[in-house]
């Protein structure tokens, strides 16, 4: 869609409060005036939250997004001014080519400047009399044991040890940490020296740890010997070292694995040790000097790599640089919250996804947030751990996933109702398309009715909110995120890259660059434009299907490629399929998608075996194993499906259309199955779905 279209659809939006007469007819309710149901299409923001919003009308949100795309280097040179640089960039914020056909893809934004990424979340805090404010709470895993640190206090030691063992500018250091305070300490100590932090989700199992260890290439590996998840004990640091001897297996040895004794857990007596490559945090850091002086980067030096799935096997390494991430995560934090320095801001993302590297750590402290850090399960002890946090520390922005409140959703809502919840302003979700009925549980039940819900639409790629309303300016529909942020111009696409315009579905691609915009792949820069701009030339290809509506707002449908979306974790069909028929009793292997109540998509496995081996449900365990171990729990199958032979062209093409029927038992909708090599299959598998 144009910027001018989608300008006029803004401008033509109900605005409030002027268009109170027009409410019923608009099936609208207002915050804090009735429960939402299924009859509102349009959830307003009170008067009152609008008058003390950032932006509190769409045509003050229209003014600074015209702005925005017309003037960017005005627009995002002014918000950029707030920032410390040692050393202005020049003349232009940005310079870019997404036209794969016009050369080499290339983003650059703010070229040139010189800055330091912790120096702003952290001195610069301290220089504007934050220093003795609250940066991070930490909740433990086990009721009653906590913890915080100023933002003094996070200017931390571990910066200067890292140098001490030789990480330079531009060396990787793999993280693999729970949500410690050590977790963002160390992200933030990587930047303060120029390294690039690759935290790997502490959920992931040995061999892919290995996998990024191989890749990266590692100076230093950052753990801790164990954490307590629930009623559940797992031991990290024998993750790492069974990951460390694949990793020298593969020609890859990490000279030091720092670890931190993670008391709460197991102590270092229990710990396997491996000398003179194994370090306790405890026994060395505390022993450095806490100044350490910052690595100036330029603002296109990478601040880190994260790995993500894609459609292939091999996971992505996401590049995200400095200058650019850290203008667009400042912003994005401050106006989709609506943040204030008042706040009490609590993301339940790990670190180990990009939600905690942009909305845990760099987004909030960049506006001197206090966040809470929380180790646990969110139903541990029970399903109201979520809301004693909340009250405990007055949170005030609470930011989660679908997953979660559909999760909580089935626990009752007594679980919620027994605390007050009074400190909840602004509510937020991420990850996956939230359905209509969840949205309105969590506005109603959670939020009393009063706080808006910011359903952030964005990925691993774009570093942050991309689509997202801005709680004070626009009516809410449950289950769209709206309107896109400031400098982010949407497009739908049809299925030959034709732009189209108004009321419509298509693919969702983005026109022109934005700050934080990935870079690049790590070692892999024909993947990137392969992946993500060859699909449409002109445009980035987010994967995702969308659906624009008459009011302009924007529908996300899923993933339109070989992605799953598991709880908001992205799974590749491939990696699945590669670590089943990695079990020397499988033959083949394809995974589909299936909706799920609570995942929002589950993993549905079709698995055929190696001639002559019989079905059993020891087999069904040992390849579901397989699948935690390769990959982790998370991405275990929640269906196996024995599968005779798969349903393939003549060409040998595995039809995944029809897998897709069979697994969500759409069997009336198999479409045309006469081209099949061998069209039985398709009866066979059917035969056995109950199986
Ligand atoms: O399909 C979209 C979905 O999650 C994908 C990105 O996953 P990842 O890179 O792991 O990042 C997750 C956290 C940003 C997208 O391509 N997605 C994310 N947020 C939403 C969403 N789908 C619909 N609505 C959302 N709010």
């Amino acid at each position: 869609m144009t910027t001018e279209n989608h300008l006029r659809h803004v401008q033509s939006l109900p605005v409030f409060p002027s268009g109170a007469g027009k409410i019923p007819r608009l099936n609208a309710v207002i915050l804090g005036e009735a429960l939402a149901s299924e009859e509102n299409d349009y959830v307003f923001p009170s008067q009152e939250f609008s008058r003390n919003a950032h932006v509190s009308s769409p045509s003050e949100y229209l003014e600074m997004y015209k702005r925005s795309v017309e003037d960017p280097t005005g627009f995002w040179g002014d918000i950029a001014s707030e920032f410390y640089w040692k050393q202005k960039w020049g003349k232009e914020v940005c310079s870019e080519n997404l036209n794969v056909t016009k050369g080499t893809v290339n983003i650059e934004w703010f070229k040139g400047g010189i800055t330091n990424i912790c120096y702003n979340c952290l001195d610069r805090n301290v220089e504007i009399g934050n220093g003795d404010k609250i940066a991070l709470y930490w909740e433990g895993n086990d009721l009653g044991f906590d913890d915080s640190l100023t933002y003094s206090q996070l200017l931390e030691k571990l910066a200067n040890y890292l140098k001490d063992v030789g990480v330079k500018k531009g060396d990787a250091v793999i993280i693999y940490l729970p949500m410690l305070m050590e977790l963002p300490i160390a992200m933030l100590a990587c930047a303060r020296i120029g390294a690039i932090h690759s935290v790997v989700f502490a959920g992931f199992s040995s061999e892919s740890l290995a996998q990024r260890i191989v890749d990266c290439k590692p100076k230093v590996v950052l753990t801790c010997n164990a954490v307590k998840r629930g009623a559940k004990v797992i031991g990290l640091k024998d993750i790492v070292d069974a990951a460390l001897a694949e990793s020298t297996k593969n020609g890859v040895s990490v000279d030091v694995c720092l670890t931190y004794e993670n008391k709460l857990a197991v102590s270092r007596e229990n710990t396997k040790w491996t000398e003179g490559r194994d370090v306790w945090w405890q026994d060395v850091v505390p022993k450095y000097p806490s100044t350490c002086d910052v690595e100036w980067v330029d603002a296109e030096d990478p601040l880190f790599l994260l790995y993500t799935s894609g459609s292939t096997g091999k996971p992505k390494g996401v590049v995200h640089t400095t200058g650019g991430y850290m203008v667009y995560t400042a912003t994005t934090f401050k106006y989709t919250f609506d943040y204030k320095p008042s706040d009490v801001y609590w993301c339940t993302a790990d670190c180990g996804w990009i939600t905690g590297h942009s909305y845990v750590t760099y987004g909030p402290l960049l506006n001197g947030a206090s966040c809470i850090v929380f180790e646990g399960a969110p139903t541990y002890p029970d399903a109201g751990r979520c809301w004693d946090i909340v009250d405990k520390y007055k949170v005030s922005i609470f930011y989660t996933a679908p997953t979660l409140v559909r999760s909580l959703m089935r626990e009752g809502t007594e679980h919620v109702t027994r605390y007050s919840r009074k400190s909840l302003r602004v509510l937020g979700s991420v990850g996956e398309p939230i359905n209509p009925s969840a949205w309105r549980w969590f506005f109603n039940v959670v939020g009393d009715s009063r706080c808006p819900i910011s359903d952030t639409w964005w990925q691993t790629e774009t570093g942050g909110f991309m689509i997202t309303p801005l709680p004070g300016a626009w009516a809410q529909k449950p289950g769209s995120a709206t309107y896109p942020f400031f400098g982010v111009q949407p497009v739908i696409v049809d299925e030959k890259g034709n732009e189209i315009e108004g009321e419509c579905s298509g693919y969702l691609c983005i026109k022109h660059s934005w700050p934080s915009a990935f870079r690049t792949l790590y070692g892999d820069h024909e993947r990137y434009e392969t992946t993500y701009f060859k699909p449409f030339p002109g445009y980035y290809f987010t994967g995702d299907g969308c659906s624009r509506d008459k009011d302009g707002y924007y529908w996300l449908t899923g993933r339109v490629d070989d992605v799953i979306n598991v709880s908001g974790h992205r799974i590749g069909t491939a990696e699945v399929e590669s670590a089943l028929v990695s079990h020397p009793q499988c033959a083949e292997a394809a995974v589909v998608g299936v909706e799920h109540e609570v995942k929002g998509q589950g993993i549905y496995a079709f698995v055929t075996l190696v001639e002559g081996v019989p079905y059993s449900e020891d087999l069904r365990k040992s390849l579901v194993m397989a699948v935690r171990s390769q990959i982790g729990a998370f991405a275990a199958p929640d269906k196996i499906h024995w599968a005779p032979g798969l349903p393939k062209t003549r060409s040998g093409k595995i039809m995944r259309r029809i897998l897709r029927k069979i697994a969500s038992r759409q069997l009336d909708e198999l479409g045309d199955t006469s081209t099949l090599a061998e069209p039985a299959v398709v009866e066979q598998l059917i035969a056995l779905a109950d199986k």
